[in-house]
């Protein structure tokens, strides 16, 4: 049976047709207005009834950014998208021409379901998951189950406290791992370079059509790509912060593999190796202890789809 996947993050809408197999068949995108979760439900729709004029398709899952009821009917809470118990099935379910079962999981915790089954994951039994965007997302799978907690809010790792005082949190509180490890965090630190170092944020000014303002996480990967230096420390600045950080997750879960996913993975090594060396930095026991792995994810910037679609469809 066919399912259709939809992953809503921060600023982008991905909807697929993804087959048992976990291949996207046709795929559409549309922007995310944070502010009017309305108008989320009404692209969702939309998209959904022409998809399903092509296909037949049997669920609909929904990957969102943010804290999802265990019943996975609703957003409870959400960082950066207005939701606040926010019944997003049901909503949707109105809206959708076709009738099957709307399904809502946590955006990473899709995303790391389809690394475990389709991805880097397979094959392992204890795996987390870290979805670099907006925010940072993370999924927890211990002895092959994914771990949703009591109430469906388990792996939040982007709200570990890292840095007492830290910068402001959507969530409402200060230095969570998010504001150090996230899309928004290379964009934030990309803005304050140009103003800091302006002799080495020429050829990023450049790709931004030279408004500092418009600086987005692409740009970085662009010019770190064409070897810029500054794009080459500013990804791997974001990378310690991801390898650190989870050297702290892994004195919890001991997991065997972590895997790297979200837009700012395509930069590849640029990341990975920085990501790699700030977690053994921070592993207790080193040399003591067998060492998780630090993979990129295979799913690319697709995987919320394809989780949240197998997810719906079991
Ligand atoms: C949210 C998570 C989400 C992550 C990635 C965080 O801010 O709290 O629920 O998984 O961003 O989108
Ligand atoms: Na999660
Ligand atoms: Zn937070």
């Amino acid at each position: 049976m066919h399912a259709i996947g939809v992953d809503i993050g921060g600023t982008k809408i991905a909807i697929g047709v993804v087959d048992e197999a976990g291949r996207i068949l046709a795929q559409v995108r549309r922007d995310t207005d944070p502010d009017d979760v309305a108008s989320i439900d009404h692209a969702i729709a939309d998209a959904c009834t022409e998809l399903a004029k092509a296909y037949e398709v049997g669920a609909i899952g929904v990957a969102a950014a943010g804290f999802v009821s265990s019943d996975r009917t609703s957003v409870q809470f959400a960082p950066n998208i207005a939701w606040r118990e926010y019944p997003l099935a049901r909503k949707i379910a109105e809206l959708v021409d076709i009738d099957v079962p709307v399904v809502v999981e946590n955006d990473a915790n899709a995303a790391g379901w389809a690394e475990f089954r389709f991805g880097a994951g397979r094959g392992s039994s204890d795996m987390l998951m870290l979805t670099i965007g907006t925010g940072l997302g993370g999924a927890v799978v211990v002895d092959r189950s994914l771990v949703r907690g009591r109430w469906g809010a388990a792996a939040e790792v982007g709200h570990m406290r890292v840095v007492p005082g830290g910068h402001y949190c959507g969530c409402g509180h200060e230095g969570c791992w998010e504001q150090y490890a996230s899309g928004s965090a290379l964009v934030r630190d990309a803005k304050a370079a140009v103003v800091a170092l302006p002799h080495k944020a020429g050829r990023l000014l450049e790709l931004a059509g030279g408004e500092r303002k418009k600086i987005k996480g692409p740009h970085v990967t662009t010019a770190a790509q064409e070897g810029d230096e500054l794009a080459v420390e500013l990804l791997a600045k974001l990378g310690r912060w991801i390898g650190e950080g989870a050297a702290s997750v892994a004195a919890l879960l001991d997991p065997e593999l972590i895997v790297i996913g979200g837009g700012v993975a395509g930069a590849g090594d640029l990341l990975l190796l920085p990501a790699r060396a700030g977690f053994e930095a921070q592993l207790s026991a080193l040399g003591h202890r067998p060492m998780a792995r630090l993979e990129l994810a295979e799913q690319g910037n697709e995987a919320g789809v394809v989780g949240a679609a197998d997810l719906a469809r079991h």
